[in-house]
């Protein structure tokens, strides 16, 4: 098992430039298998969820190829079979957008439920009611989502409360149906547009993108594009919090400063210095941060992806401050690991932390249990006296590209070393002390 081993307590200073945007990318992988002309994506962020994903598309019968660290060249125009049930599929969220994908082009499609990460449950109920709306039997049998039909009719979807992988997922089925599809309390989420913006490089029809109302006039065929994936805004913000966990001054290149506002907002409020540029973003502070109240929401709200990394923040602040999770009921779970680094923080009725803010945080070994849980406590590690070993790194890779490598470039003393590599432990002690 790797691990990250950090010795704290240094600023983060320099620059740092964010990768395309996972979540953005599951989406616009799937659907570029839903034409039989060749597509070439820019910008993927070279990290497991993406490898899996494609690796699953492959097992379909597509044609993947890497022609760079960041590009992928697709030709979907073998697929065999429009089953999946590989321990890719059953790992990774993205790859319930296969069933939208494949609905779309093949009318059918039988894929394993999917996995992610472990925050909370997480039904698929918005899903197959909008694919149940386009006409299409929905089933689960045997841990396969099985979906069918003859074709796909256009109907007016209403989602009582926002998703953003069934409005994706919706999207993708409606954009080969016949007639029109009207999306109704749609989510908004960069990604939704991005994936949208991808689609009609393709053919597809799709206006609204952004706003409640998603309208989408199905086309009989999608054809062959070139398109590269907006900045990821989680990537982006997860540096953001740590220049100012670390006391630091960073400048967060190729960023889209639109999507960062709610973390701007509360990173001005709590007392750091944000830089507005108009791809880039500078965040600067050399005090403890003052203490705040968040709330997490759908997009524009402040995102759920950053709450552990905004929990972590507030560890330091000055005062007390409220953190409530409304969006996935199990995203506290990292904070047992930060208690344990002497942060004072009380989890009340599994949704609401109360934050004591402390002078300081002590390292001690910790262990990741999901994506944004895991990245939150290597900033705690950055931030705190002494070695701090954080388990568990494959749930961070899944969705951070050289994480490592560009915390070590901003001056973080860290390295990713085998847990029973005692050996590789004690030369970076003994290189760091
Ligand atoms: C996406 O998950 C992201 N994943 C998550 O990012 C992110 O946390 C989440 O959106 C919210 O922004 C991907 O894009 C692959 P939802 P998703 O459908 O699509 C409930 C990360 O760290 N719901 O918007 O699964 C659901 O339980 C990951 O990068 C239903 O009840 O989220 C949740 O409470 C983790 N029924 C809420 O809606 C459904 O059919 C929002 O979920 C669908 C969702």
């Amino acid at each position: 098992m790797e691990q990250y081993i950090i010795k704290g307590g240094k600023p983060l200073m320099g620059e740092v430039t964010i990768s395309g945007y996972k979540n953005a990318a599951l989406g616009i992988i799937a659907a570029a298998i839903m034409t039989d002309e060749t597509v070439k994506i820019d910008n993927v962020p070279d990290i497991s969820d993406i490898d899996m994903l494609l690796k699953v598309i492959e097992e379909l019968g597509a044609k993947v190829d890497r022609i760079g660290k960041n590009k992928v060249k697709i030709n979907a125009s073998k697929i065999s079979t429009v089953t999946a049930d590989t321990e890719s599929v059953r790992k990774i969220r993205g790859s319930y957008y296969l069933v939208g994908a494949l609905l779309g082009r093949f009318k059918k499609a039988q894929i394993a439920l999917p996995g992610g990460c472990n925050i909370g449950s997480r039904p698929i109920d918005r899903h197959i009611k909008g694919f149940e709306a386009l006409g299409a039997e929905v089933k689960i049998e045997h841990g396969l989502i099985c979906a069918n039909t003859d074709k796909l009719i256009g109907t007016s979807i209403y989602f009582d409360e926002s998703s953003v992988g069934a409005t994706i997922n919706v999207m993708l089925a409606a954009c080969l149906a016949e007639g029109q599809t009207i999306i109704e309390n749609a989510a908004k989420e960069p990604h939704v547009v991005d994936v949208a913006n991808f689609l009609n490089s393709m053919g597809a029809n799709i206006k609204g993108t952004g706003t409640d109302v998603i309208r989408i006039k199905g086309v009989p065929k999608l054809k062959g594009s070139e398109y590269s994936i907006i900045p990821d805004q989680i990537e982006a913000g997860t540096f953001m919090f740590a220049a100012a966990a670390s006391k630091g001054d960073v400048l967060i290149k190729n960023v889209i400063p639109k999507h960062l506002e709610a973390f701007t907002a509360k990173l001005l409020e709590v007392g750091v210095r944000v830089e507005e540029y108009d791809d880039a973003i500078r965040v600067t502070t050399d005090t403890r941060p003052g203490s705040t109240h968040v709330k997490t929401l759908a997009y524009p709200g402040f995102l759920t992806d950053m709450q552990p990394l905004m929990t972590t923040l507030l560890s330091l602040s000055t005062g007390t401050s409220i953190v409530t999770e409304s969006i996935f009921e199990n995203r506290f779970k990292f904070v047992d690991e930060l208690t344990k680094m002497g942060a004072s923080i009380k989890v009340v009725e599994s949704n609401t932390a109360i934050i004591t803010g402390v002078e300081r945080l002590t390292g001690a070994i910790v262990s990741a249990s999901d994506l944004r849980g895991g990245a939150a406590l290597v900033l705690a590690g950055i931030m705190a006296e002494g070695y701090t070993i954080v388990e568990n790194v494959e749930y961070i890779e899944r969705g951070y590209e050289d994480f490592e490598y560009k915390m070590q470039k901003l001056g973080a003393t860290m390295a990713k070393v085998n847990s029973n590599d005692t050996k590789a432990i004690r030369k970076f002690k003994l290189k760091v002390s």
